[in-house]
């Protein structure tokens, strides 16, 4: 059997940077599933048709360099609303998750949809002003033309569409762990998350 961690959460929680973290603590493989509706949200702006862009998707599309902008965002959220576009995105996250060694997946719907048989599943929260600042400092030290405001509506309309929609909404798996990062440094959440996964594998 192998072992699979689920981390959820809003976005910009922090589960990417746990999610990196535990991987290399427990040597397991990651997927920021964010990412492959970042890549079909990215080639729906330059023209494709949803369905057509996911099932089009190719590992190449995840190293595009515009996949973290604002707008590859709000496209990723409105193309994950469609049921067809995550169904052609499920055999891919289910047979990493099966991989030998095991693996850590990251998104809104890993614990709920994707693994609900996952032996961990933690998820990730911090409040909207928090995770609101934390993004617009990760986006203007990358270079992004970007306010406070701005990154605070972006993520607000994207958590309410993400949690209302009614293909696998953003929310807690019962058997979820709630971490809420809030108040935490990235090393004190890093440790929590740690101390939760070797509880589960012992
Ligand atoms: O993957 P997700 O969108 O949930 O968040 P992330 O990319 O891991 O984190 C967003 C930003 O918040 C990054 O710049 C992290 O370094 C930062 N962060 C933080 O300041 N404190 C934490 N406890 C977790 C993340
Ligand atoms: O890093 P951040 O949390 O801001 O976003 P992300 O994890 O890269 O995800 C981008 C968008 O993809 C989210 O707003 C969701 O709409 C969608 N997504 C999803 O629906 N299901 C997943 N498992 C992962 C992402």
């Amino acid at each position: 059997m192998s072992f699979t961690v689920a981390i959820d959460g809003p976005a910009a929680a922090g589960k990417g940077t746990i999610s990196r973290a535990v991987a290399e603590r427990f040597g397991l493989a990651h997927l920021d599933t964010g990412l492959l509706y970042r890549a079909t949200g990215a080639k729906v702006l330059d023209g494709m048709k949803p369905l057509a862009a996911a099932e089009a998707l190719r590992a190449e599309d995840l190293k595009r360099d515009d996949l973290r902008t604002g707008d590859v965002a709000r496209a990723a959220s409105q193309v994950a609303a469609i049921p067809e576009v995550r169904a052609a995105l499920v055999t891919f996250q289910r047979a990493f998750a099966q991989r030998q060694g095991g693996a850590v997946l990251d998104g809104r719907d890993i614990g709920t949809v994707i693994c609900p048989e996952a032996q961990v599943k933690l998820f990730v929260t911090a409040s909207d002003n928090v995770r609101a600042d934390r993004r617009y400092r990760e986006m203007k030290g990358s270079g992004m033309d970007v306010t406070p405001e701005g990154v605070l509506a972006d993520l607000r309309e994207r958590d309410v569409r993400d949690s209302g929609r009614l293909a696998a909404p953003l929310k807690p798996a019962e058997d979820a762990v709630m971490l809420d990062t809030s108040q935490m440094s990235i090393e004190d959440a890093v440790a929590k998350a740690i101390e939760i996964i070797s509880a589960a594998r012992r």
